[in-house]
């Protein structure tokens, strides 16, 4: 029996900025993404026919609602392949929260697939795929940190940076990324970020000025909307974080800490009022996620 299992971890936008709405209804961006080290666990296995999607999770569509269903039937479909497949996601990064757990999964799948049934697809055309199914699927292929722009989908990799000491505090509703885009406005936006400031600060690991450079355009949409996502920002602020920002269309808030025991002091106070709420830090190669980790059982 051909099976494996592979890890995928979430993302955080470390800024997000926009420069215009385009003809074809999507957002110019300009993003910078960093994987962490919360993931899912995928577990795929061959079948004689049929494709199958379940999960651990209440919350997760089990057919091709699914985009991890859907990114093994772009496969498939490609290479008429008549062989079959049984997925299984261990849902550990909430969902509807920011933090591209579907397109992650999805990016799992497509890797995981083309290294179990050794189809051989070239990397640029399994990150084709990846940006078919959904604007964050590439970066969560690629990994590490990375520069996005166009939909998220044109990627420069960037140096790994320092180890960043993570809470994420996510509230108990989600967003649809969709809807929080819809309601964007230029004129709403009151502070855009500084992204070249930011990269410098990245380049020379200056924590001050990376957390000072945090930022994030969509805020401006879902806060209004959630005055709860400024709430836990300033209370993850007076719990000591260097920094706080909603990650991507939210409404997960992360906050940078010094340390992982300074981190874990905050999570005793948030996880009082929020079920989720999570110590990570940067994904680092070494650690046992991510596509070069792909174990075959
Ligand atoms: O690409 P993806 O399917 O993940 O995007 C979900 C939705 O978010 C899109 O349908 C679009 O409404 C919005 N979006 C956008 N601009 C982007 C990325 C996403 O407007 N750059």
């Amino acid at each position: 029996m051909k099976a494996m299992a592979i890890e995928a971890p979430a993302k955080i936008n470390l800024t997000l900025d926009i420069a215009a709405k385009r003809s074809d209804g999507y957002h110019e961006l300009e993003t910078v993404m960093h994987q962490i080290n919360l993931a899912d666990r995928i577990k795929l296995q061959v079948l004689d026919h049929g494709l199958r999607v379940r999960s651990n999770s209440a919350e997760l569509p089990e057919n091709e609602g699914n985009l991890a269903y859907q990114a093994a039937e772009l496969v498939l479909r490609n290479f008429k392949s008549s062989a079959g497949l049984d997925i299984f996601i261990e849902k550990n990064i909430p969902v509807g929260a920011g933090l591209a757990g579907g397109s992650s999964d999805a990016a799992a799948v497509l890797m995981g697939v083309n290294h179990l049934l050794n189809l051989q697809v070239p990397w640029e055309k399994l990150m084709e795929w990846g940006a078919l199914l959904g604007s964050d699927v590439p970066f969560c292929m690629q990994g590490g940190t990375a520069l996005a722009r166009g939909r998220g989908e044109i990627l420069t990799p960037l140096q790994e940076g320092p180890l960043l000491h993570l809470l994420l505090v996510k509230p108990d509703f989600q967003l649809s990324t969709a809807e929080i885009y819809r309601n964007f406005s230029l004129d709403q936006v009151a502070d855009f970020p500084d992204t070249f400031a930011f990269l410098e600060a990245w380049k020379t690991n200056n924590m001050a000025d990376i957390a000072y450079n945090l930022k994030n355009v969509l805020e401006s949409v879902s806060i209004p909307m959630h005055p709860e996502i400024e709430e836990i920002k300033q209370r993850i602020c007076k719990l000591g974080a260097q920094g706080a920002l909603m990650s991507g269309s939210g409404p997960t808030v992360f906050g940078i800490f010094t340390s992982q025991e300074e981190t874990r002091q905050a999570w005793i106070e948030m996880q009082q009022q929020y079920q989720e709420a999570y110590v990570v830090s940067s994904y680092r190669r070494g650690d046992n996620i991510g596509r070069k980790e792909i174990s075959t059982c």
